[in-house]
């Protein structure tokens, strides 16, 4: 069963806790490492503070981002992103992976709300630090077990972005039965017949090469199934009647950026590699800056022309979209009518 973990402060528990479904076991307030720490930064005083630790938390997080010109681009998008996403609640599935890390400091930088189901919260608390439950909410769970994916987990969730993985041949991090079998085409089967079909859009981050696996060299990455595995847990979700959006990106580039914390994260940049590549058919090969994919994902939640498509995605040297929404809608649009 799937288990929430708080990390909100100590006085908003006794509230949480008594609106809390019964069947969930929540754990109780986490001594967590210091948040952000501010030294380096200058305020801005165009964002509004509504809670202490969530108000410190997007100041700074704006000028990180400002300064490094990193996963955003400016205050005034950040502002218009949180008053139009105000509504939402994105649950991110793999949040503490190199992708899905990149897509919950970013939601985080524009106020939208997140939720993460992941093995182990102790990376959220490394990663992420100290944030109020109205920013980030912490689940304990495994896609691999259908029960920890029960209901409660998405109450009040309007998008989901799923982001896992492992690597392609055998490895530590496949240890306790955790393979591509297990996590691309089982966990993801898990994941999209429990998701309600109210959800506005869910976004699978898949691979390129998943239509050509039994061809070279994609043969090759697929020796263990990776390929094959991704590939049946996309068409279980194109099966699956769910506002959907399929993103394959080539080779990942940039971090993970495994042992950051949310500020160092967010002044990740994504080099040079900032133009994008949109293209259809699984004919794209290339390599991708993990924060492309991030943004990407962000940007097919409301990008409605993007419901139901499945993309392939590279980036190359250049000036890339950043988090102009705009013209991401015009990079999807391009590729559709290619
Ligand atoms: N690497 C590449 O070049 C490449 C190329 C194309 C596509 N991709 C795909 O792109 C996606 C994102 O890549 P990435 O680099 O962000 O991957 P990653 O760093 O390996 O992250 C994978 C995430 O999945 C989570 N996860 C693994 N098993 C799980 C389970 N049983 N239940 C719940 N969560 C589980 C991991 O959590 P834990 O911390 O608990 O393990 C981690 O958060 C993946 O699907 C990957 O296969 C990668």
């Amino acid at each position: 069963m799937a288990t929430k973990l708080s990390l909100c402060s100590v006085h908003d528990f006794t509230i949480s806790f008594n609106k809390f479904s019964k069947t969930h076991r929540r754990i109780s307030h986490l001594s967590l490492s210091p948040p952000l720490k501010s030294s380096s930064y200058c305020f801005s005083n165009n964002i509004s503070i509504s809670t202490r630790s969530k108000g410190e938390a997007s100041l700074l997080v704006s000028h990180a981002v400002k300064e490094d010109q990193g996963i955003q681009t400016s205050k005034e998008n950040q502002s218009s992103d949180s008053n139009v996403s105000s509504s939402k609640l994105v649950l991110v599935i793999g949040g503490t992976g190199g992708v899905g890390q990149l897509i919950v400091a970013s939601l985080l930088s524009r106020n939208i709300k997140a939720r993460v189901l992941i093995r182990d919260p102790e990376k959220a608390k490394s990663l992420f630090g100290e944030q109020d439950e109205n920013s980030l909410q912490v689940w304990k769970g495994d896609t691999r077990n259908p029960k920890d994916l029960d209901p409660a987990v998405f109450e009040g969730v309007t998008h989901v972005i799923s982001t896992t993985g492992t690597t392609a041949f055998p490895s530590k991090r496949w240890d306790g039965d955790n393979t591509p079998e297990r996590i691309d085409w089982e966990g993801v089967r898990n994941l999209v017949s429990a998701i309600p079909p109210t959800i506005k859009r869910f976004v699978l981050v898949s691979s390129v090469g998943v239509t050509k696996f039994n061809e070279l060299p994609w043969s090759i990455m697929n020796l263990f199934g990776v390929l094959k595995y991704k590939k049946m847990g996309e068409d279980f979700v194109r099966n699956a009647g769910l506002p959907y959006t399929i993103l394959r990106p080539g080779r990942l580039t940039d971090g993970p950026y495994t042992s950051y914390d949310l500020n160092t994260l967010l002044k990740a940049t994504a080099g040079q590699r900032r133009a994008v590549l949109i293209g259809q058919g699984d004919k794209l090969v290339g390599e991708v800056s993990r924060l492309v994919v991030a943004e990407a994902c962000i940007q097919a939640l409301d990008i409605e022309l993007t419901e139901g498509q499945i993309y392939e995605i590279n980036s190359v040297e250049g000036d890339g979209p950043e988090s102009d929404t705009e013209k991401w809608t015009e990079l999807f649009k391009a590729a559709q009518t290619q």
